[in-house]
C-alpha cells in the first residue's frame, strides 16, 4: 500500500469515539455519493498557468488611506518567483529570501499528515491529529471552516487539487437531504464537518456528515456556506481557472447558499439573524443576533460571490439582489456596529425611549447597559466592529475573526481599517499577549457567565471561545495587517507564534489573560493552528498571495460614509 493510501485507511478507519456522538441518520446515503468527484468536472478545462494571485494589481493597491508603505518598516516584499520545485516540496521552505524557520518544515509534515483521502483523492485535513487525546468526539473530522487556511496553504504551495476535490465533495453533500429530527434544513446548507469512512473488507470510502444534527447543541454552521464560496474564490483566484466555479453545479452551489440568507421576511436590518454557536464559536457565548462574525462573512461571501456568478438568466437575478443587500449591509455596520472614542461618547450620553423616524438612539440602547470595562478599553486612537446589535442590545465585546474579515472584505471603510489595526497596537497586551490572538475580549465571568454560557465549563474566563486565545488566527491578522500596509503588526505577532507553537504541539488555543497557558481541553497537533501558522508566513514572504482573499473597494460604496456620524 502507498504511504498516502495507508494515512487514508488510517484516517478512514479511526475510531468514531466519543459519547456525545451518534451515527448520522444519512449513512445510507453516503453510498449514492461514492463516485469520482472529478465527473463534475467534464466540462474542457482551461490551460492557464497559475495567475499572479491579485492579478497584477501593483502593490501600492493594496494600501490604505495613503500610509502603505510596502517596503517600508524594514519589510521588503519578496515576488514569488512562482515556479514550482517539485510538488510535495513546500515553497516556503525552499525560498531563501525569507529566514525559514525550523518550525516551517515540522507545519507542512504534520499537515500532509492530516490529509484526508476519498478513494484515494485529497478531500480535505482532519480537524486535529492527536493521538494523546483520549476524546475524539469530532476532532477527526473535516470541518469546512476549519479547512479553510489548510486550502489557502496548499494554493499557496502550487497544490490545487486537494481544494478543488473540497470543493466538490462538501458541494455533493450539499445536495442532501437533511434532516434535524422531523423538520427539514434548507437546501443551501452546508456541511459544518463530514467524515470519510473506510470498509476495509469490501474496500470502499463513504462518507458521514454533520448539517448540525450531531453537533454538540445542534446548531447548524451558518459561517460553512460562506466559506465555501470565499474558498471558491481564492481557487479561482489562485489557479486563474475559471472553469470550476462556472460549472452549473457550482453556479447553482453559490445560488442555494445565498438564497439561504435573501430571502425576504420579517427582518428590518440586513443583517443575518442567527442562533448561539452557529459559527466557529460554536457554542452557547451570548453571540445570538446578529454577530459581527457572520456578518463579515456574508458580506465577503456576497462580494465573492459577485465576481464568480454568471450573467445568465438565474444568475442576472440573483446579482441584483445581491448588490442591492451589499450596500444596505454595507452602511448598516459601518453605521451602527462601528465603534470608536467618539461613538463611545455619543451613546454614553444617548437619550432612550424616542419615536420616529427622528430618532437618534434607534434601537433604544440604554446607556447604563454599557459595560465599564469599555470605557477603559477604548483608546483615544483606534476603533472596532462591535460583537452584535439589536433593539436595546449592543455587545460591546471584540471579535478577532469578525474584524479581520471586516477588513480584508473591505467591510470596514479605508478609515475604519486603519482604526482597527491601531486599536489593535494600542491594546496589544489584551488582544495579542503572549500567544496570538485572543478570539474575543474580555472574557464573561460570575454571574454573566452562568446566565450567557449555561454554565458551560469548558467556556470559563480566558479558555476556549471565552476570551482563549487561537492561534488560527493569525492568518486572518496577518492578512488583515498587511492589506492595511502594517506588516510589521503580523509580524511581531508570528515572533510570538514561532517561540511556543512547536515546542506545545500546535495546541488548538491558549488560555489566560496573557494567553500563556496551553487550553485546559486544547487538542494538540490542530490543524488549523498548523496551517494558520503557514499562511502567515507565506503571506509575509510572499503579499501577492493576499489577492486570494483580500476584496477591494467598491467604487459604488464609498461615498457612503466618511466617518460613523450616522447616529445623527
Ligand atoms: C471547535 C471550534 C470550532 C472548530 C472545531 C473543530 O468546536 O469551536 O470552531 O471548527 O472545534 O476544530
Amino acid at each position: 500500500m502507498s504511504e498516502r493510501k495507508m494515512e487514508a485507511a488510517a484516517v478512514a478507519t479511526a475510531p468514531i469515539g466519543g459519547g456525545m456522538r451518534r451515527e448520522p441518520s444519512y449513512a445510507s446515503m453516503a453510498e449514492q455519493d461514492d463516485f469520482d468527484l472529478s465527473r463534475l468536472l467534464d466540462k474542457p478545462k482551461l490551460n492557464i498557468e497559475r495567475q499572479r494571485s491579485f492579478d497584477d494589481r501593483s502593490m501600492s493597491e493594496f494600501s490604505i488611506g495613503g500610509n502603505l508603505k510596502v517596503g517600508m518598516d524594514g519589510y521588503d516584499p519578496v515576488y514569488s518567483p512562482g515556479i514550482r520545485s517539485g510538488f510535495d516540496t513546500p515553497l516556503s521552505s525552499v525560498r531563501n529570501s525569507f529566514d525559514p524557520h525550523p518550525i516551517v518544515a515540522e507545519a507542512w509534515e504534520a499537515l500532509r499528515r492530516s490529509v484526508v483521502y476519498f478513494k484515494g483523492q485529497p478531500v480535505g485535513t482532519i480537524a486535529a491529529y492527536d493521538h494523546a487525546s483520549e476524546e475524539v468526539l469530532n476532532y477527526d473530522q473535516v470541518f469546512v471552516r476549519d479547512f479553510v487556511p489548510s486550502a489557502l496553504a496548499f494554493l499557496m504551495n502550487g497544490e490545487y487539487d486537494i481544494v478543488k476535490f473540497f470543493l466538490l465533495k462538501t458541494l455533493l453533500l450539499q445536495g442532501w437531504e437533511k434532516k434535524i429530527d422531523r423538520f427539514k434544513l434548507g437546501e443551501g446548507v452546508m456541511p459544518a464537518s463530514f467524515k470519510v469512512l473506510h470498509d476495509p473488507n469490501r474496500d470502499v470510502d463513504t462518507i458521514a456528515a454533520d448539517f448540525g444534527e450531531s453537533a454538540i447543541g445542534r446548531v447548524a454552521p451558518v459561517d460553512s456556506g460562506f466559506w465555501w464560496i470565499i474558498l471558491l474564490r481564492a481557487y479561482t483566484k489562485s489557479t486563474g481557472d475559471t472553469s470550476l466555479a462556472d460549472t452549473a453545479e457550482c453556479q447553482k452551489g453559490i445560488r442555494l447558499i445565498l438564497s439561504l440568507c435573501l430571502s425576504e421576511g420579517f427582518d428590518t436590518f440586513p443583517t443575518l439573524l442567527c442562533a448561539d454557536g452557529c459559527c466557529m464559536i460554536d457554542r452557547r457565548m451570548g453571540v445570538y443576533g446578529y454577530p459581527i462574525e457572520i456578518q463579515a462573512l456574508f458580506f465577503m461571501a456576497l462580494k465573492s460571490a459577485l465576481s464568480m456568478l454568471k450573467h445568465d438568466a438565474q444568475g442576472k437575478e440573483l446579482i441584483e439582489r445581491i448588490v442591492t443587500r451589499l450596500q444596505a449591509l454595507s452602511y448598516h455596520m459601518r453605521s451602527y456596529f462601528w465603534l470608536d472614542f467618539q461613538q463611545l461618547n455619543d451613546i454614553y450620553r444617548f437619550k432612550t425611549e424616542e419615536y420616529s423616524h427622528t430618532a437618534v438612539n434607534k434601537f433604544n440602547v440604554i446607556p447604563d447597559s454599557i459595560p465599564d470595562w469599555v470605557f477603559d478599553f477604548m483608546p483615544c486612537k483606534g476603533g472596532y466592529f462591535i460583537g452584535n446589535v439589536s433593539p436595546a442590545r449592543m455587545d460591546f465585546r471584540w471579535f478577532a475573526l469578525g474584524n479581520c474579515v471586516a477588513i480584508l472584505s473591505s467591510l470596514a471603510t479605508p478609515e475604519q481599517s486603519v482604526a482597527i489595526m491601531d486599536l489593535i497596537e494600542e491594546r496589544w497586551e489584551e488582544l495579542i499577549g503572549d500567544m496570538p490572538l485572543k478570539i474575543c475580549y474580555p472574557a464573561i465571568e460570575n454571574h454573566e457567565w452562568r446566565i450567557v454560557t449555561g454554565c458551560d465549563p469548558k467556556n470559563t474566563r480566558w479558555s476556549y471561545h471565552n476570551g482563549g486565545s487561537w492561534p488560527v488566527l493569525i492568518w486572518l491578522l496577518t492578512a488583515a495587517s498587511i492589506k492595511v500596509g502594517r506588516p510589521q503588526i503580523a509580524r511581531r505577532a508570528v515572533d510570538l507564534a514561532e517561540s511556543r507553537l512547536l515546542k506545545d504541539g500546535f495546541p488548538e488555543y491558549y488560555d489566560g489573560k496573557l494567553g500563556r497557558y496551553v487550553g485546559k481541553q486544547a487538542r494538540k497537533f490542530q490543524t488549523w493552528s498548523i496551517a494558520g501558522y503557514l499562511v502567515a508566513k507565506m503571506l509575509l514572504e510572499d503579499p501577492s498571495h493576499l489577492g486570494m482573499i483580500s476584496l477591494e473597494e467598491d467604487r459604488a460604496m464609498k461615498p457612503l460614509l466618511k466617518r460613523c456620524s450616522s447616529w445623527t
